[in-house]
């Protein structure tokens, strides 16, 4: 494949011109203002695989949000890539924090991207890492470098727990058959040191309220006398992590899988500066379950966070009210064997039965799903190594993720086949936050090393 590299230098404009026009539609899948956005984006996903060489594309309705199914099946007998993306992206708030509109993309250089990255929501998450993709195979298409069969599954819920595509899964089991998964939805450790991501942690995702009085209270007449909910609340979220941030819910721990000695020694290996991670944040100290290092706490180690919190009077100036309800957003991040349905009851449990006399609690579950760990002697992630190997230069490094991507534990159970991915983001790519980029480097080295991917399946399948 001598000339992935010289289809790519000559064809870059367009193909960064493509991705921005994509990046222009609002496809926002959490708030329904943005509808029809999300529904045009379908539309241009679907073209776009067309235009690369697919044979048949599909909008496919569902429930939800339409997923894209295209496929180029050019000999029954060889092997079948799946590749599975996502065109709904985070909402862009706070949108007084971007440096330039989150929908009118423009690219930027950064000091760790030289030269030049697209500052846009979905840049990386996901617009950016799935259409090169596309992108690849209209180059393996044209050039006549396809080796085997290919198959792509664009989803429009991924950010919001991905209900649709697990029904649209269970529904096409004939038609989604395949040998490997392939997804480029998470990251790396560096431009110049390339990782495999052989770890996802699941996710059990709920809702708590806090109800003291029926109505809010004059918090100088009242106050003293009756529980006040956002007090009660933080009081009990607070009693979640013990003195070494160890998560107290009785049971939470219990079906942990534990890693060896040898295990947690090769996860040290992989290049880590504390320095570096605590300047880039602007923190003086990291914080953490006692124990484990910077790099277990994210990956292979379970938590339990609050993503929001809010009750009482918040606006301007003061008032002095003892506010009827508290609420919390609270999500916890699973590790293998973590079965997240019996964690979200165990919260469930726990967290009413910590509940002082004076208040009532309701625990409203949202969604979840499972981890995933995956071997590194599959023919799969020796190909990817092998890909990346050529187009960086080094080797890859396996690397467990802490984000969560639920629905690849689902594609294990209903298509029995295992996923890879090839992730071509970066830490500080800032997705689902202000300001999210994509490097140009990332974006075209995408596009270089999938072709590769596929060559190396077929021939290590054989
Ligand atoms: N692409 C991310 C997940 C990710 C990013 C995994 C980087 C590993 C490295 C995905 O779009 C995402 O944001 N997932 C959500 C879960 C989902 C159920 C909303 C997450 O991890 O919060
Ligand atoms: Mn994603
Ligand atoms: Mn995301």
């Amino acid at each position: 494949m001598e000339n992935i590299k010289s289809y790519v230098q000559q064809h870059k404009d367009r193909f960064i011109n493509e991705l921005i026009e994509l990046l222009k539609i609002p496809s926002v899948s959490a708030d329904t203002a943005y509808s029809q956005d999300v529904i045009d984006t379908a539309e241009a996903v679907k073209e776009s695989l067309t235009k690369a060489g697919c044979d048949l594309v599909e909008i496919c309705d569902t429930p939800g949000y339409p997923i894209i199914y295209g496929e180029k099946i050019i000999d029954p007998n060889l092997p079948t890539v799946l590749v599975y993306g996502h065109y709904d992206v985070q909402p862009p708030d706070p949108l007084e924090l971007w440096t330039s509109p989150p929908f009118e993309p423009v690219i930027k250089t950064t000091d760790i991207h030289p030269e030049g990255a697209i500052f846009a929501r979905g840049a990386c998450d996901d617009k950016g890492q799935m259409y090169m993709h596309v992108k690849a195979l209209e180059y393996m298409v044209q050039t006549n470098n396809l080796p085997c069969n290919v198959k792509f599954m664009i989803e429009g819920e991924e950010e919001v727990g991905s209900a649709s595509l697990a029904w649209f899964v269970q529904r096409n089991q004939e038609k989604l058959k395949n040998d490997v998964i392939l997804i480029s939805d998470t990251g790396m450790i560096s431009n110049q040191q390339p990782s495999i991501t052989t770890g996802l942690r699941g996710l059990s995702y709920v809702e708590v309220e806090v109800t003291g009085p029926n109505r809010d209270l004059h918090s100088g007449l009242y106050g003293g006398a009756v529980a006040n909910p956002i007090n009660i609340l933080a009081k009990m979220i607070a009693s979640l992590h013990d003195e070494d941030n160890h998560i107290t819910i009785p049971g939470f721990y219990d079906k942990v899988q534990e890693l060896s000695a040898e295990e947690r020694a090769e996860m040290a290996k992989a290049p880590f500066s504390l320095e570096k991670y605590k300047n880039a944040l602007n923190i003086a100290d990291v914080y953490g379950e006692k124990g484990y290092v910077t790099n277990e706490r994210n990956s292979i180690r379970p938590t339990l966070d609050v993503n929001g919190i809010w009750g009482g009077y918040t606006g301007e100036g003061a008032k002095t009210v003892i506010a009827s309800k508290a609420f919390a957003k609270i999500s916890m991040r699973l590790v293998p064997n973590q079965e997240w349905e019996e964690i979200t009851e165990l919260f469930t449990k726990h967290f009413t039965s910590i509940a002082p006399a004076g208040v009532t609690v309701k625990v409203t579950p949202h969604h979840g799903g499972q981890g995933y760990v995956t071997p590194i002697d599959s023919i799969g992630y020796q190909a990817a190594n092998k890909a990346y190997t050529e187009t960086f230069g080094v080797p890859a490094i396996p690397v467990r993720s802490g984000g969560s991507i639920p629905i690849v534990a689902l594609f294990e159970k209903e298509l029995k086949s295992k996923t890879i991915l090839m992730g071509f983001g970066l830490d500080s790519d800032a997705i689902h936050s202000p300001n999210e980029h994509f490097g140009i480097f990332n974006y075209l080295k995408g596009i270089e090393t999938i072709p590769l991917f596929y060559k190396y399946f077929v021939e290590l399948s054989k």
